[in-house]
């Protein structure tokens, strides 16, 4: 495996692909590269962006394998082919599960829209505002078998304000998705990640 050779499994819009690809492209995130950009939606707008890059996009359509365990496996394989060090959730909007997880544990890193433990699973925004919060924000961390419960690397945090919609918050969230995950893919393909138990050090 080579730790600067990168995949990304988006289901979506991809802002947050597009700041990795722009920040790698800028060398701001020195020697990586996205190899296969995957998604399970057909015709996102996350596979044009790749496209538009020059960068392989491939849509795995989960209804044409039996389960779970299959579709995960076509996966691997177009991951594996591009010698893939590194995994990025960035917008996928699936659990992953073992067959895809035990050969990247550590190696699979996903966003999320809300400041975890609290507000878990889909629409972390709408969760956190609904919820009343004061503050919100997004969390960087590696993938376990569970939802959103895995070791912490990054978050930050933005201020909920009086007027805010549940849409206004998550685009204040999103200026800081684009910032922080581009970090932690540099501290990753830079070794200066270092995972001890459910903490992560930094050693940038
Ligand atoms: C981002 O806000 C990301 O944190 C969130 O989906 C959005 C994808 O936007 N991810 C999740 O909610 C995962 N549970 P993008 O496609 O523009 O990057």
């Amino acid at each position: 495996m080579n730790f600067t050779n990168i995949a990304v499994l988006v289901s979506g819009r991809g802002s947050n692909l597009q700041s990795i690809i722009d920040n790698i492209e800028n060398g701001t995130i020195p020697h990586a590269s996205v190899k296969v950009v995957i998604s399970d939606v057909d015709g996102t707008y996350a596979l044009e962006r790749a496209q538009r890059h020059g960068i392989e996009a491939v849509f795995v359509d989960s209804n044409k394998y039996e389960n779970k365990a299959s579709f995960e496996n076509e996966i691997l394989h177009i991951i594996t082919q591009h010698d893939v060090g590194l995994v990025l959730l960035a917008g996928y909007m699936r659990v992953v599960g073992p067959t895809l997880l035990t050969p990247y544990k550590g190696k699979m890193i996903n966003i999320h829209p809300a400041l975890l433990p609290s507000f878990p699973g889909l629409h972390g925004q709408q969760q956190a505002f609904d919820h009343g919060v004061k503050v919100s924000g997004c969390t960087v961390h590696f993938v376990d078998d569970g939802v959103d419960t895995g070791p912490i690397i990054i978050q930050r945090c933005v201020p909920v304000l009086e007027d805010d919609t549940a849409n206004v918050l998550a685009n204040r969230i999103l200026e800081q998705e684009h910032k922080v995950f581009p970090d932690v893919v540099r501290l990753f393909v830079q070794g200066k990640l270092i995972i001890e138990g459910r903490k992560v050090r930094i050693t940038d």
